[in-house]
């Protein structure tokens, strides 16, 4: 199981009744390095993970495998399981001790206990399943029933290798992909009872379950992309699941906002009476949306600062305001050094960050996790807009804790919110067209972006998109600033892409609908991204994007995605690198 992660690793084999392990906290090269220390005996049934930590941070004993049942099983997890806590509690009353801070070893002692009573592996497999909540890839061996794996997967990947003499489970078929090509993709809430001439698929009751059969037709290193000829591309269609992770075990069953990972207390929480965010490129402008959205549901003043200007300018600080600093990597140094000169002041921090263990989120007093995965691509893109659905929870949970929403009103959001990832996917669904565009417009020389509200940070990152990979001059300006200069730049045939807000505020609306007209009237070619069936753009557009209806404050979840395919679609045809573009890289750890 390696799908998301790099933070931690181990491994686990049978040999003669016993479970022997290694783990190591570190990139993969630790784990070699200990395997070479001290070797395991040669098994023929062996499991493995390298770990992206979500509870608990990376440690040697926080990696999988996690032992259940005395060390009878060995067991792996990807994802989230929510009811963690209530099952450590109550295996904790039963005398187990455990020896991680994982919500991983809840799994392992719940099968444990399953085999102690009598269940064999795939059927303890499938009473644990049936008492687990959340996400979650598990795969498990017995001591005392070698020749045996098995997997199960709810709201997460697993894949089966069908070889011959030999069968495989995995997060992807890439770490198959070397010895078989024939493979089985697990549907939702189903187990796989492996052995070496034997895969039996079921449901989580035990009755035979439909499997779906398919040959990879990828190479080696294609399948560590699946297939996507960029990480980047990759990376953009993950953005339903990135997002969905981001929200997942935030928002209990009674209706409350629960961010665990933030220990800043209430009270404290309750007497800030400033917030500034800070960060850099693409998180700055999640930081510039946050605005809208915590001010809206807060009332506290909220300022956004690009991190590499904070502290040079003296800004007012003091025990009473809350930096919000936002970074993917968490290790952007501007960003770091931001934090650090807000904390000498006395404010407290709270990092939105998608690395765990990373500098800034060790550096901080708190951190929200995004849980996007491993972002390669250096052009930020699920990054970004699981910082965006970070913010929106943290500004709900502000809003919570100082009494400026209604309950109902803050379940109202986080249902919306909660619906996002599907309304991504069929804006996904529907990009087809962006190639034809991106062949129209690829030799242009500038293309202008336009918005209002939280449509103006999205056209600042629609435009940047396009010029760290497609090398291309892009602006973005908030669409009513235009006249004040920048409308100057039209002229026959300039692209500009106008981010319209949903219908509803009208005011809002209709501004940016005469904004339209405005530049059409002076010979720009017009790319309207708006909602579907808004009927009063598609006169002024040259081409019209349509998004699913969703509230105005929501919007740049789904609005910037066409915005990032165009860009990749530019770099493509242009022939450029587009996962490695010239002169950036992913982490910038210098001032
Ligand atoms: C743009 C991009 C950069 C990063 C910026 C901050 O696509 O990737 O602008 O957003 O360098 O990086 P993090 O979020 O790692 O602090």
């Amino acid at each position: 199981m390696e799908y998301r992660g790099y933070d931690s690793a181990g491994i686990a084999v049978l040999d003669q009744g016993t479970i022997h392990w290694r783990k190591k906290a570190g990139k993969i090269t630790n784990l070699d390095a200990e395997l070479a220390a001290r070797p395991l005996p040669v098994s023929g049934t062996g499991i493995g993970h390298s770990r992206w930590a979500t509870h608990g941070g990376p440690t040697d004993q926080n990696a999988h495998p996690h032992l259940g049942g005395a060390g009878r099983v060995a067991l792996v997890h990807n994802g989230i399981i929510e009811n963690f806590a209530a099952l450590r509690a109550e295996l904790g009353a039963q005398g187990v001790v455990f020896t991680s801070e994982t919500d991983t070893e809840a799994a392992a002692a719940l099968l444990g206990r399953e085999l102690e009573q009598g269940a064999d592996l795939a059927e303890g497999m499938r009473r644990v399943c049936r008492r687990l909540e959340g996400a979650f890839t598990l795969v498990a061996v017995d001591a005392a029933d070698p020749g045996r794996v098995v997997a199960a997967r709810r709201n997460s990947p697993l894949m089966v290798g069908v070889g011959e003499g030999e069968n495989f489970v995995a997060s992807d078929v890439s770490a198959f992909i070397e010895f078989t090509r024939h493979a089985i993709e697990l549907g939702q809430d189903q187990v796989v009872d492996v052995h070496v001439d034997s895969i039996v698929v079921t449901d989580f009751e035990g009755r035979p379950a439909p499997t779906k059969p398919f040959e990879v037709t990828w190479d080696l290193s294609a399948a560590e992309k699946a297939g996507y000829d960029w990480f980047m591309r990759k990376e953009i269609f993950e953005q339903p699941q990135a997002v969905a992770d981001t929200l997942l075990g935030r928002y209990t069953a009674e209706g409350a906002l629960q961010l665990d990972e933030l220990h800043i207390g209430e009270d404290e929480l309750r007497r800030i009476d400033k917030i500034i965010i800070v960060a850099c490129g693409s998180a700055y402008y999640a930081g510039l949306v946050a605005k809208y959205a915590i001010e809206h549901w807060t009332r506290v003043a909220c300022e956004v600062e690009i991190a590499s200007e904070f502290r040079y300018r003296d800004p007012i600080i003091d025990g009473s305001t809350l930096v919000v600093t936002i970074s993917q990597s968490g290790e952007t140094a501007d960003t770091l050094m931001a934090i650090r000169h807000a904390r000498e002041q006395g404010a407290k921090v709270i990092a939105i960050c998608n690395t765990n263990g990373a500098t800034i989120p060790r550096e901080s007093d708190a951190v929200l996790y995004t849980h996007a995965g491993p972002e390669i691509g250096v052009a930020s893109t699920k990054g970004f807009l699981t910082q965006v659905a970070a913010c929106y929870l943290l500004g709900l949970y502000l809003a919570q804790v100082r009494g400026t929403m209604y309950d109902d009103e803050i379940a109202a959001v986080m249902d919306e919110l909660a619906a996002t990832p599907a309304l991504i996917q069929q804006v996904l669904d529907s990009l087809e067209p962006i190639r034809e565009l991106a062949i129209r417009l690829v030799n242009k020389d500038s293309v202008l972006f336009l918005g209002r509200h939280v449509g103006y940070p999205v056209a600042l990152e629609g435009a940047l998109k396009l010029k760290e990979i497609a090398y291309l001059h892009a602006e973005g300006f908030p669409a009513g600033e235009l006249k004040h200069g920048p409308i100057a730049l039209v002229d026959d045939g300039v692209p500009v892409f106008v981010v319209v807000p949903p219908q509803g505020r009208d005011q809002l609306h209709d501004k940016v609908v005469s904004n339209i007209q405005e530049v059409r009237a002076r010979g720009a070619f017009t790319v309207v991204v708006a909602e579907e069936g808004d009927p009063e753009v598609a006169a002024y557009a040259d081409v019209l994007f349509g998004l699913p209806k969703v509230s105005t404050l929501l919007q740049p979840l789904l609005a910037a995605v066409p915005l990032q395919m165009f860009a990749c679609e530019v770099a493509t045809l242009k022939g450029y690198d587009v996962d490695q573009p010239r002169n950036l890289a992913k982490s910038v750890t210098v001032e």
